[in-house]
């Protein structure tokens, strides 16, 4: 894998390789000392155009775990506040030696520009871009709903079956679409639900079903619910009367919490707006996945990182998606001895 642009791109056997290699990165995680040497002198820059908490941080804590040098830029009190274009800033850091640069950016194209404008010879991950795609978020989804259906046993599983109801601003999401995507690629059923306002021209052609009601689908019982954040600072209209109505109509609100199998999952991506599309009981609930996916982000994050740069072949082209993951689980086993001699 060269970059990470779209789920749209990946194959299902992509997806679970990549989704294997993080279990291998977790498994890191509960050791004594959380290092791997895989990226020892690779340079990643974390470009961030727009706003972040997890996204950011998950990287940033990925690249430092696989001992690669990170560098954060955000456009905030760089030279992007006087103008310098996408171009300049990407040559500069040609010029400093970057290897991977993981760019989040208002517009959504973005990172493929990047990809392909030559101006800079790096792996591109793209971290969210404007209301196109957030591709290690909706790998993080999956691999959190795969944990918590199959905890132990679930290497080589993808999530055939499984029944997901998205739930808001689907207008505005990119995490919505980069799940449709993916979690369909991966063989789940997938229903939207919101206001009319709130969905996309030419959404009849998307992989899904949908709905406007929310307690007809809730009833359906299925096994994960992804409340989607309002996005505020996207809208310059009215998409829906009073926060107090779309709560009432769309918001997993106590009562509708209360209703749910008590197995399903519920999903944020946050950050969460509480009291309007989720209520507190429900996102601190154990039923509630909001930390998990936050800590699984690192896993998924370091699997991306760690097949974008270790210099592995294609997998598409080679067809040896899971060799990467036996691969990364030599490398961590491998790195034992090191990594505690390093910790020392
Ligand atoms: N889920 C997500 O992308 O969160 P941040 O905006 O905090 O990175």
């Amino acid at each position: 894998m060269r970059h990470l642009l779209s789920t749209r791109d990946l194959t299902r056997d992509e997806a679970v390789a990549i989704m294997d290699v993080a279990e291998d990165m977790a498994d890191v995680a509960d050791r004594e000392v959380r290092k791997l040497p895989a990226l020892r002198n690779k340079t990643v820059v974390n470009l961030f155009f727009e706003d972040s908490t997890r996204t950011r941080i998950s990287f940033e804590a990925a690249a430092k775990r696989l001992s690669a040098d990170v560098i954060n830029f955000s456009a905030k009190g760089s030279s992007v506040s006087k103008g310098e274009s996408l171009k300049d800033t990407a040559q500069t850091l040609a010029a400093i030696g970057a290897d991977a640069v993981v760019i989040r950016h208002g517009s959504s194209g973005a990172p493929r520009v990047l990809a392909g404008s030559g101006w800079i010879d790096a792996a591109v991950i793209n971290a969210g871009d404007g209301t196109h795609e957030h591709p290690t978020q909706a790998l993080l989804d999956a691999f959190t709903i795969r944990r918590r259906l199959h905890g132990g046993a679930a290497r080589g599983r993808d999530l055939d079956g499984v029944r997901v109801v998205i739930v808001g601003d689907i207008l505005h999401s990119r995490v919505a679409r980069s799940n449709v995507w993916l979690l369909t690629t991966l063989g789940a059923t997938v229903e939207l639900v919101a206001p009319a306002t709130l969905l996309p021209i030419g959404i009849e052609n998307w992989p899904v079903t949908v709905s406007y009601d929310l307690d007809t689908t809730l009833a359906g019982g299925p096994d994960v619910v992804m409340m989607l954040r309002i996005q505020s600072e996207r809208m310059h209209a009215a998409f829906f009367p009073t926060a107090r109505e779309y709560s009432r109509e769309w918001g997993l609100t106590d009562e509708r919490f209360s209703g749910l199998r008590a197995d399903s999952m519920v999903m944020h991506p946050g950050p969460m707006n509480r009291g309007l599309e989720i209520s507190a009981r429900a996102a601190d609930s154990a039923q509630s996945t909001v930390l998990d996916q936050v800590a699984n982000g690192v896993s998924i994050r370091m699997a991306v990182l760690y097949l974008a740069l270790s210099g592995e072949q294609d997998t598409a082209a080679t067809g040896t998606a899971h060799a990467h993951a036996a691969s990364a689980r030599t490398a961590a086993a491998q790195s034992e001895p090191s990594a505690h001699t390093e910790g020392r």
